[in-house]
């Protein structure tokens, strides 16, 4: 039979994949995936029954409900003062990640370049390539994962179209400050690039730290391209509604993609996640409160076990450092972890192109039941 297609040719199974396998080999608590180990919430499994009822079970419009679109953006100008019309700058996705596909493969030609700043999403360098565009890689770098922006600069050249920058950030918890972001920005204005601005944990911020929209940036809202998901801020990721905000030409772009790929969104979803988002004030303090409530019993006890880090100010991972417990890199210690201490995390260097700094930390997501995150404690002492 013949060869598959060449732009697939150097994909491999996720990370994601082979840990998940491994820990349930191994029967070992999974801190691995990105993902809660509960339920979303009540009131949005009763919103979604309710819909299904009522009979929005057919196509959606294929840019996405009218009601989900409105209420996308009027979000935006509620929590951010950013204006974007329903009718021809908000599109609704099957989750962010098909949102980063249609801007990628929207924007990009064979041999166009895009920075990416590693650590990064493992979805940006896949759907990069598949557009035949080269990923240029800059490194955030530890133990506050910033830019040089020097590095940044040298990165930048006559073929470079578009930089992707993620905040809050997978899978550091790092949320970017307004200093750090305007120097990206500024050289985005000066070198004429569109910024992909993934914002999937716009609302897991910690501390009353406010989460700062890139497109909110002086000069940013026309060359911003913004995605979020209602998985993420409802804790409902297996519904995979994500969006895009965008100026009307590059919405146009991703519609025209998107209306080959998927066509249309699951309507029952889009219409229970309208209705979630008109909820947003009241829903959103309890849902960070039980985060935040996480983040800090978590990462006492890994204080209390030796890991020297500082607190994570957003989303829900840590990036801990390995030295001091062990001389293995990131994927021989993950995988002592799973066989030996029933533990499983993310070996982080499957997320840079260019550094080694990953080698020397680990990803553990604590988006888990307070059983689980106290099975993966006891487990650890055994280190
Ligand atoms: C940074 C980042 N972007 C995008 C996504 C994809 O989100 P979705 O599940 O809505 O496709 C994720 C999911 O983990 C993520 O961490």
């Amino acid at each position: 039979m013949k060869d598959t297609a060449l732009r697939i040719a150097d994909f491999k199974d996720s990370i994601f994949g082979v840990i998940s396998r491994l820990a349930r080999e191994h029967q070992a608590v999974n801190l691995g995936q990105g993902f809660p180990d509960f339920d979303g919430p009540e009131f949005m499994k009763d919103i979604v029954y309710k819909k299904m009822k009522e009979g929005h079970n057919q196509y959606a419009p294929f840019p996405g409900t009218p009601n989900l679109r409105q209420e996308i953006s009027n979000y935006y100008e509620r929590f951010y003062r950013l204006s974007y019309n329903p009718e021809t700058q908000v599109t609704v996705t099957v989750g962010a990640t098909e949102a980063i596909y249609l801007v990628i493969m929207g924007l990009i030609n064979p041999g166009d370049e895009v920075i990416v700043l590693e650590p990064f999403y493992d979805s940006y360098v896949a759907s990069i390539k598949m557009a035949g565009g080269i990923p240029v890689p800059v490194t955030m770098h530890a133990p506050d994962f910033t830019i040089d922006v020097k590095e940044l600069t040298a990165a930048i050249s006559p073929r470079t179209k578009l930089l992707i920058l993620n905040n809050p950030h997978n899978p550091t918890g790092k949320v970017w400050a307004k200093d750090e972001l305007e120097a990206v920005a500024k050289l985005t204005i000066q070198h004429d690039l569109y910024l992909l601005s993934d914002e999937v944990y716009e609302f897991l911020v910690f501390d009353g730290i406010k989460h700062i929209p890139t497109a909110t940036l002086e000069g940013m809202k026309d060359r911003t391209i913004t995605i979020s998901s209602a998985g993420k801020t409802f804790g409902l990721t297996g519904w995979k509604i994500g969006w895009i905000c965008a100026n009307e030409k590059v919405t146009q772009a991703c519609r025209l993609v998107h209306q080959y790929v998927t066509f249309a969104v699951s309507t029952p979803m889009q219409e229970a996640v309208a209705e979630g988002l008109k909820q947003l004030p009241d829903y959103l303090p309890g849902f960070v409160e039980l985060y935040k409530g996480k983040r800090d019993s978590f990462y006492a006890e890994m204080k209390k076990l030796g890991f020297d880090f500082s607190l994570p100010k957003g989303t829900y991972f840590m990036m801990v450092p390995i030295a001091k417990h062990t001389k293995l890199n990131d994927v021989d210690f993950a995988m002592k972890l799973i066989k030996e201490n029933k533990v499983a995390t993310v070996p982080p260097s499957a997320f840079y192109l260019k550094s080694t700094e990953g080698e020397k930390f680990l990803r553990f997501c604590f988006a888990k039941k307070e059983e689980t995150l106290r099975a993966a404690v006891e487990n650890l002492k055994g280190l």
